[in-house]
């Protein structure tokens, strides 16, 4: 019999489509956020879930009496959403997607450092609010990146990609991650590394946040790590909002410890504290690090080659869990 399998929201329709036609699924239709209620009645219905960022798969889930759940198939990279000491305990197996979203978040992350640095949030508001004067010399006088150090804080998949891209603007790479990156990598992206993240953080330009989330870095950066950096420099977040203290955030950007941010995740998606909100030295996007088109249909192809592995019992390339 073939396994149930419930896909929390609605993916791309070749995708969809790919999937329909050949398992026993059932999709949220509305594409609406499920409540906890209604994920635990889909853990004791269904055979595979696959869940996004926008869920939350705790332990009370694979606890509770009656659960099914054989494999969690993440639609996303990230897995700080799912608990997986829980999924270990009842060895239900967890998977992401790797690799194919990494191009798509870099260039968020190169995005958010150019317009915060270049003030693009402000002047387009400036323009569609009908405050546009015309030009002149000192009209919102933004930082140039050519030539600055770029401070990357982890040193996984996406922050090398940046650090490449960021190598094409003329920018210095700098890194702190918890292991040092073989010296081929470090080579080919002319990166120093960093032991200290303070060290990093005082002498970095743009710093751009790659941690995986989880316990280990939550509020990592928070005030006293805010004001190791230059009052000049600008802070990028690309990863997990959980990595930031916002309101220490929103205090360094109220009072100038640093120039600027730019942010495209948060705490408590969708929820974007109204502090920043109100500074109008932050760039702020709605988690599109892998929104394109191509990568979406990827990420749900690279799911699909997940859970085909493990119906037909052979090992599930993508497996964290
Ligand atoms: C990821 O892949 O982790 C993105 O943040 C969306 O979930």
């Amino acid at each position: 019999m073939l396994p149930r399998i419930f896909i929390t929201r609605r993916w791309p329709k070749s995708v969809e489509d790919h999937i329909a036609a050949r398992y026993e699924v059932t999709f949220n239709v509305d594409d609406q956020p499920l409540t906890q209620d209604m994920l635990r009645a889909a853990a004791r219905e269904f055979d595979i879930l696959c869940p996004t960022v926008s869920d939350r798969l705790g332990s009370d889930l694979f606890d509770q009496p009656g659960c099914k759940v054989r494999l969690v198939c993440n639609y996303g990279v990230g897995f700080e959403h799912i608990d997986l000491a829980a999924c270990k305990r009842h060895k239900i197996v967890v998977t992401n997607t790797p690799d194919i979203l990494t191009d798509a978040t870099a260039e968020i992350a190169i995005l958010l450092m150019l317009m915060a640095a270049r003030r693009a949030g402000e002047g387009e508001r400036e323009i569609r609010s009908g405050g546009w004067s015309g030009w002149r010399p000192t009209h919102l006088l933004g930082a140039q990146t050519t030539g600055k150090t770029l401070g990357l804080v982890g040193f996984g998949r996406i922050a090398q990609a940046t650090a490449a891209k960021a190598r094409g603007l003329g920018m210095r790479i700098v890194y702190h991650s918890r292991r040092r990156a073989d010296a081929a990598i470090e080579q080919a992206l002319n990166a120093a590394y960093h032991e200290q993240l303070s060290g990093l953080l005082a002498e970095a330009d743009f710093v751009s946040l790659h941690c995986p989330g989880g316990p280990e870095t939550a509020n990592l950066i928070d005030m006293r790590r805010l004001a190791e950096m230059r009052s000049t420099a600008f802070l990028i977040n690309t990863s997990r909002g959980s990595v930031i203290d916002e309101q220490a955030l929103a205090i360094a950007l109220e009072t100038g410890l640093i120039a600027g941010a730019g942010l495209d995740v948060f705490q408590n998606e969708p929820h974007v504290s109204p502090d920043l909100l109100n500074a109008p030295n932050i760039v702020l996007l709605p988690h599109l690090g892998s929104a394109t088109a191509d990568t979406r249909i990827a990420m749900g192809m690279r799911a699909v080659s997940n859970f085909e592995h493990w119906i037909a019992r052979t090992p599930c390339p993508d497996r964290v869990a």
